[in-house]
C-alpha cells in the first residue's frame, strides 16, 4: 500500500523481505528501496527501484494516481537499487523530463544507453511543481559521485537518496511507529553507515554544515533505504559523531585460528580488555560476517588482529578482513597485531605493515608466539591486552 509522508507525498518503495546480501554486505533483515510521489501540476516521481520490482511500484504509484500522468522523474543516485527500474519506467511513464546532477545524467547514460530527456540540476537549483518546490542538494560520494538530495520546501521532506538509510525490511515506514522507538533499528543505522558510508566522514560534516548555511529545516527526512524519520535529529546526532570518528571504550579482538593456539591468544587478550574494565567484543573470522565486524569497529578505539602464518603469510580470512577495513577507511583506532606460529612466523609482521598502512596508531610491535601458548604466555598476552586497554581506551 502506499503511505502519505505529508498531503500529496507519497512512499511507493518495495519492501525486499528476503534480501540477504548487498553486493557483499550481509542483510540479513533485508532492505527497502524507498520511491517516492508528489501530486501537484507536475506529477513527479523520486527514484526508482530494483528493475525487477518495479511492477510492485507501480502498483503502488497506481493506488494514487494513473502511472502514465507523471510528468518528471528525479534520480537522486545511479546505483542500480534506485535506478535499475528507470528503462521500464520511463517506457512506460514517457516523462516530459529526467532530473539529476550532471554526473547522474553520465552514469544513467553509461548505464542504459537512451536517449532520455535529462536536466541536469546543481546544487540550489530550485524546480516549481505548481504549488510546491522542488530545491537540489548535491552529494557527491554519498553513496557514489553521482548522489544528491532532493528537497520539498513546503513541506520540509528531505529525500536524502543512500544517506541516513538502513537496510531493514520492516512493515512500519515511519521511525516512531514501532513500540520501544528506535530499538534494533540503531544497529542496523550503525551497520549501512559502517559498511557504506565510513570513508565519507568528512563529506558527511560537510553537509550538515552545507545544511545549517542553508537554514534548512526538516519535518521529515526520507531515505532511500529503511524507515523514514519524523524524528531525525536522533539520526543526525549518530552520523554528527560517527562521521568525526568518535570512539568509545570498546576494544575488539578479532581472529582466525588453526589449531586454536592463535584462538588461545585471542581469548587471554579478551581477558585483558575486561580486566581494564573496557566493553570487549572477540570476533572469529569464520563465525561473524565481515560486516558486522565492521559495524563494531566503526566506534571501537582498540582493534587487536590475531592470525596464524601459513604459507609464510597472513590467514587468508584475515587478509580479506584487512582488504575490506583499508577501503572503509576508519580513523581514530589504536592497533597491534599478535598469532601462533610454527616455523617462519611472518604473518604478524605483515599485519602490522597494514596497521601502519591504514594510519592507525599502532600500539604494540607484535606478539607473537612458536606454536601452542604456554600458561606464562598466556598471562603476557592477557597482562598486554590489560595494558594496551588502559594506556589507550580508558580515559
Ligand atoms: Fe542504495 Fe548507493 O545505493
Amino acid at each position: 500500500m502506499a503511505v502519505q509522508l505529508a498531503p500529496g507525498v507519497y512512499w511507493v518503495g518495495v519492501i525486499d523481505w528476503n534480501l540477504r546480501d548487498f553486493h557483499g554486505y550481509q542483510t540479513e533483515a533485508g532492505s527497502t528501496y524507498n520511491a517516492y510521489l508528489i501530486i501537484d501540476e507536475k506529477i513527479t516521481l523520486i527514484d526508482t527501484v530494483k528493475k525487477e520490482l518495479v511492477p510492485e511500484m507501480m502498483g503502488r504509484v497506481a493506488e494514487i494516481v494513473n502511472p502514465e500522468k507523471i510528468d518528471y522523474i528525479v534520480s537522486n543516485h545511479v546505483e542500480m537499487d534506485h535506478s535499475g527500474g528507470l528503462p521500464e519506467t520511463v517506457a512506460r511513464v514517457r516523462p516530459e523530463k529526467i532530473f539529476c546532477s550532471p554526473h547522474g545524467k553520465a552514469g544513467l547514460s553509461r548505464h542504459y544507453k537512451q536517449d532520455w530527456p535529462f536536466v541536469e540540476v546543481k546544487s540550489g537549483d530550485e524546480l516549481s511543481l505548481g504549488k510546491r518546490t522542488l530545491t537540489f542538494l548535491e552529494t557527491p560520494m554519498l553513496h557514489w559521485p553521482d548522489s544528491m538530495m532532493t528537497y520539498l520546501k513546503e513541506d520540509q521532506v528531505l529525500f536524502s537518496s543512500d544517506a541516513f538509510g538502513a537496510h531493514l525490511a520492516s512493515s512500519e515506514r515511519f521511525d516512531d511507529q514501532v513500540p520501544g522507538f528506535p530499538g534494533g533499528y540503531t544497529y542496523q543505522l550503525q551497520k549501512y553507515y559502517a559498511n557504506i558510508l565510513m570513508p565519507f566522514g568528512a563529506l558527511i560534516l560537510q553537509l550538515f554544515d552545507k545544511i545549517a548555511k542553508l537554514g534548512l529545516t526538516f519535518k521529515i527526512v526520507a531515505p532511500d533505504h529503511g524507515r523514514i524519520y519524523r524524528k531525525h535529529e536522533w539520526v543526525f546526532s549518530y552520523y554528527r559523531k560517527w562521521a568525526a570518528g568518535e570512539v568509545e571504550p570498546k576494544g575488539l579482538v578479532i581472529y582466525d585460528t588453526m589449531w586454536h593456539s592463535t584462538e588461545m591468544l585471542a581469548t587471554a587478550f579478551t581477558e585483558g580488555l575486561m580486566d581494564a574494565g573496557v566493553e570487549a567484543q572477540l570476533y572469529h573470522l569464520r563465525n561473524t560476517h565481515q560486516s558486522d565486524i565492521i559495524t563494531e569497529v566503526l566506534d571501537a578505539g582498540l582493534l587487536l588482529f590475531g592470525s596464524p602464518t601459513l604459507n609464510n603469510g597472513i590467514f587468508p580470512t584475515m587478509g580479506q578482513f584487512l582488504t575490506y577495513l583499508k577501503g572503509l577507511k576508519p580513523k581514530n583506532k589504536a592497533a597491534a597485531a599478535f598469532g601462533s606460529f610454527g616455523w617462519s612466523g611472518q604473518a604478524v609482521g605483515l599485519i602490522t605493515q597494514e596497521l601502519q598502512a591504514m594510519k592507525f596508531n599502532v600500539v604494540h610491535e607484535g606478539f607473537q608466539v612458536k606454536y601452542i601458548p604456554d600458561p606464562e604466555e598466556l598471562a603476557a598476552a592477557r597482562k598486554l591486552g590489560e595494558e594496551l586497554a588502559k594506556n589507550h581506551l580508558v580515559k
